[in-house]
């Protein structure tokens, strides 16, 4: 699966994290349609399924720190991607994981990317100055100009602590 410009939401950390689950699902298609050992096409899901774990987890927190409205419905969208991607692990125990279903995770993230991604980044750059503030007055210290950056916001997550 090619990621291409059109699948940017604007803020680098969460391209490259899209990249890489973009290249998860390349790695499945190419364990599956090279018809590799059951161990293959295991533990590519293996990876699509942390990585899609740790990415969710970190949109969720960036989510909830901007106060996003749509928090409820992103996250129905999340679990039920990952009880999919679960349900193919446990396929591949019993029979063969089909091109069918690595067509569908495939559908699934070029529909949620442009559908839920880019309306939450859109939210967070009109409300990066008062995020801004509040990590600021956390760090002690100005935030860099641009784009919401998600380094900065965790590092003010991490200040709270
Ligand atoms: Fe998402
Ligand atoms: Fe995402």
């Amino acid at each position: 699966m090619k990621w291409n410009q059109e699948f940017s939401v604007g803020i680098p950390e969460i391209d490259e994290q899209h990249k890489t689950l973009a290249d998860c699902v390349t790695s499945i298609e190419q364990a599956v349609i090279g018809r590799e050992r059951w161990l293959a096409v295991h533990s590519a899901l293996q990876r699509a399924v942390d990585f899609a774990r740790i990415h969710f987890a970190v949109e969720e927190s960036l989510m909830r720190i901007h106060a996003y409205p749509m928090l409820g419905e992103h996250i129905v969208e999340h679990r039920q991607f990952s009880k999919n991607l679960e349900r193919l692990q446990e396929k591949t125990l019993t029979a063969d994981v089909s091109q069918e279903m690595i067509s569908f995770i495939r559908g699934w993230l070029e529909i949620h990317v442009p559908t839920y991604d880019m309306p939450y980044a859109a939210h967070f750059f009109s409300n990066a100055n008062g995020v801004k503030q509040v990590v600021a007055a956390k760090l002690g210290r100005p935030c860099s100009d641009g784009a919401p950056r998600v380094s900065s916001v965790l590092d003010g997550v991490l200040a709270l602590q």
